[in-house]
């Protein structure tokens, strides 16, 4: 357990400057933010800040830039900051700048100021400790509610944390760690996975570390078809991973009734909307066929199952669904989170495409927790340690 924001006295926060790590990683069109979901994610712990009167800088990455790139700023989630606090965000534009620290100390209480991209210094991803010490000169304490960066070492993330002390989660760090580990270590049986996505290879260390807790693994998307071919099936064009057939042996062997892979699939000569499809069992994909999505009767299995449920975690979609009509067993899915949800089923979307799938329906609201984290949540569930979590303060 790490020490918690709400663990502080109000007089560790009253005219202190919190310097407050989120993900603003948000993808952005004609320098406006086109999903302000990370943004939104946060305001709890900025508004808790404020509250109390503490003086919030922000740090945050955004993009893979390669030094400083005007099109990577930052400035965009600053001003829709500004618009959902409804408060002037100040900008800085160099954590080193000579008027930087002067710009926090004069920042009212509850006044926010975001700094500028961390990753525009080629320190920041190289965990690099004097870039931190600049960071540290920003804050009297410091506060991590990046969960969707907490898998990455860097100075914003990491060696800030040993420099500048207090270092405690926020509330969305908190809430994450509390779902994706509650799931993993006190799961309401029975405890079902949903796994999909294209390949078997990026899933392996998740299966390995799932499968002796959970009670069954869902399989969709094409890296079922690498299991097909591990039953010796003939899975047409459909995207196998030769080289990990083997291995999809071994999983196979080792799970057992645990691995629940699709009755059937969605086939097409090519990946195109509007193109002809047929819904065949998997022993019937032909040559010039491929599979882009899970069939109906496995969407009705695996909606079934997922109600069933005490505990689902979901990661990866069950087909192609950025090109219609493979969207299918992917919504499918979702909506049957959905529904087990209402029924009392704890429900949690690992982050990436399978939150980006719940975002499209309008179904965000309507599970347990949805992660903000794609590869943090993936690197979670795989069992592995989260730098920017072990780096606080433990509680
Ligand atoms: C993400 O979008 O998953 C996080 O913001 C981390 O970004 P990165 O993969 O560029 O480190």
């Amino acid at each position: 357990m790490k020490r918690s924001l709400r663990s502080l006295p109000a007089a560790a926060l009253d005219g202190r400057r919190a310097l407050v790590r989120v993900d603003f990683n948000c993808p952005i069109k004609d320098g406006q933010v086109t999903d302000n979901t990370r943004i939104r994610a946060s305001l709890p712990t900025i508004t808790y800040l404020r509250e109390k009167g503490a003086r919030v800088v922000l740090l945050s990455h955004l993009g893979r830039p390669k030094g400083r790139d005007p099109k990577q700023s930052l400035k965009p989630c600053a001003t829709e900051l500004e618009r959902l606090l409804g408060a002037p965000v100040a900008f800085i534009d160099d954590p080193a700048g000579a008027d930087a620290v002067t710009v926090t100390k004069r920042l009212p209480r509850g006044g926010v100021a975001v700094v500028e991209n961390t990753r525009f210094d080629a320190g920041e991803e190289k965990n690099d400790a004097t870039l931190a010490g600049t960071f540290a000169t920003l804050g009297d304490l410091y506060v991590n509610d990046a969960f969707g960066s907490a898998h990455r070492a860097h100075s914003s993330t990491a060696a800030v944390a040993a420099l500048l002390k207090p270092a405690v989660s926020g509330f969305l760090m908190e809430k994450e760690l509390e779902y994706l580990g509650g799931a993993l270590e006190q799961p309401k049986r029975p405890f079902v996975s949903v796994l999909g996505g294209a390949k078997v290879s990026g899933k392996i260390d998740l299966i390995e570390n799932l499968l002796p807790r959970v009670d069954a693994i869902l399989v969709g998307g094409a890296m079922a078809c690498t299991f097909f071919r591990a039953m010796g099936l003939e899975t047409g064009t459909s995207l196998v991973e030769a080289d990990r057939v083997e291995m999809a042996k071994a999983l196979m062997a080792k799970a057992g009734d645990k691995l629940v892979l699709p009755k059937g699939a969605v086939i097409a000569q090519k990946l195109e909307a509007g193109v002809e499809t047929r819904a065949v069992a998997r022993d019937q994909i032909p040559a010039g066929w491929a599979m882009f999505d899970i069939d109906p009767e496995t969407e009705r299995e695996f909606a079934r199952r997922i109600q069933g449920a005490g505990t689902v975690v979901w990661n990866g979609p069950m087909g192609v669904f950025e090109t219609p009509p493979f969207d299918h067993g992917t919504l499918a899915v979702a909506r049957a989170l959905a529904d087990a949800t209402a029924k009392g089923v704890t429900t949690v979307v690992g982050g990436g495409d399978s939150a980006a799938a719940v975002a499209q329906m309008g179904l965000d609201d309507k599970m347990s927790h949805v992660s903000t984290g794609g590869g943090a949540s993936l690197e979670f569930l795989e069992g592995k340690d989260l730098p920017g979590v072990s780096a606080l303060d433990d509680a």
